[in-house]
This record gives structure tokens, sequence and C-alpha cells, in this order.
């Protein structure tokens, strides 16, 4: 039986900074679900789809196919065989994933490839909805959480230091904007699971937020090896 770790909140909170680094000392995949919506949202662009047009994005994914493979352990994802895991970061893309994955049939796309990769390996998810809805009975939960202004500035260092322009009041409409509606759709919204621990990181180094997490892997994992023995 596999471990899984399930690692959810709002985009810019920490969480692929601390799986990643989670999943590097744990010895666990690591499987960045968002990166599968992005891909989706950069098909729907490409193809002159209308974001907003659910049944016309609905009808979009039967051409569809994503993928994930890992080369020296980085998850690269696969749209119809082709590595898009650079293109799938810009703010556009990102958008079209938060307006797409709103729809069901998105949604249940996507939801069998993140199970069955949980299934068969020990893995490190982040999302949105992985506590709640794709893995309910994973052996740990984490929600991590950190201010909007927070969320923002990060989002700000990122960019100027990539030599891109940004306007960090935009980037924080913009967080605002994306949290709304990440957390105020029908299906599977972005929501803290019950027995989720939460990680508030807006005051907290990127090293102490993956510290916090990595201790709390650890003594799950010893405690579900007793239980399993
Ligand atoms: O984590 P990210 O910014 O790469 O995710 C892009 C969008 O995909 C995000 O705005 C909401 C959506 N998403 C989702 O609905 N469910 C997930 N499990 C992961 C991402």
């Amino acid at each position: 039986m596999s471990f899984n770790v399930a690692v959810d909140g709002p985009a810019g909170a920490g969480k692929s900074t601390v799986a990643k680094a989670a999943a590097k000392a744990a010895g666990l995949i690591y499987v960045d679900t968002g990166a599968m919506y992005r891909a989706i949202g950069l098909y729907i662009l490409e193809n002159g789809i209308d974001i907003r047009d659910e049944e016309k994005v609905s009808g979009a994914l039967s051409g569809i196919q994503v993928s994930i493979t890992y080369e020296e352990g980085v998850q690269k994802v696969l749209l119809n065989g082709k590595d898009v895991s650079g293109q799938i970061r810009t703010q556009e893309v990102g958008e079209a994933a938060s307006v797409t994955s709103a729809y069901e049939a998105v949604r249940a796309k996507l939801l069998e490839l993140q199970r069955s990769l949980a299934a068969s390996s020990d893995v490190i998810m982040d999302g949105r909805d992985i506590g709640t809805n794709i893995l309910p009975n994973a052996d740990l939960k984490l929600y991590l959480a950190a201010a909007v202004s927070v969320r923002a500035k990060r989002r700000y260092d990122e960019l100027i230091e990539k030599g891109e322009p940004a306007v960090l009041s935009e980037i924080e409409k913009e967080i605002e904007e994306r949290d709304y509606r990440d957390s105020h759709r029908e299906i599977a919204p972005l929501k803290r699971a019950e027995d989720a621990v939460l990680l508030d990181t807006s005051e907290m180094d990127i090293d102490k937020a993956v510290k916090t997490a990595l201790a709390m892997i650890f003594e799950r994992r010893v405690e579900v090896m007793a239980r399993r023995k």
C-alpha cells in the first residue's frame, strides 16, 4: 500500500516549493496537479476555444491527452505526447486553468490520473482539492496558507528576478480573483479538509516551512509503517 501526502492551498502559499523539497528529502514522488489543469488550459487557448464556454471546452476534452513522466525526479507534463512543462508557466495559462478547472468534465478527466498515480506510488500531491476530494484517505494532509499581500510580494519578486514586468497592486488583484474563483466553484472548491494540518507561511521563510512539513511527514510515515506491519 502506498504512502500519500496531500498538500492543498491557494496560489503562492508555497505548496510546490514545500512539496518538492519534502519529496526529495522523504523519497516521495512529487505530483503537481496544477500542471495538469494548466496543460488543459494551454490546449484550449492554443485552439482558440473560449475558456468561458463550458460546452465547447468540455467537447474539446476528447482530443486532449494529459500524462506525466519524470526526468531525474522532475515532473514533466505531456500534452498529447508533447512536453509542455515550460509553456504552461505563464499568467495567461494560469488564468485559463483557473477558469476551466471549474468545469465538471475537466475535473472528471484528471481525477483518475491523479488517483492512479497515488495508488501506485508514494506521492506528495499538491493542488486545491487533494485532501478533500482526490485522496480523502491520504496519510497526511497539509493545508498551506499565507496572506494575500505576502503571496503577491513573492510572485512580484519572482517576476522581477526573471526580468519580467510586474506591478504589485495588479498581482495582488489577480491573486484575489483567482482565490475567489478557486474557492467558490461548485465542484471540488479549494477548501481546507477538516483533518488537514494548517501551515501558515506568511511569517515563515521557506526553509522553516519545509522543515516543519518534513517533520510531520516523517512522524506520520513511522506511524503508518508501524500500523501496516
Ligand atoms: O497550482 P496552479 O497555480 O498551477 O494551478 C492552476 C489552476 O488549476 C488553479 O488556479 C486552480 C486549478 N487547480 C485545481 O482546480 N485543482 C487542483 N488540484 C490544482 C489546480
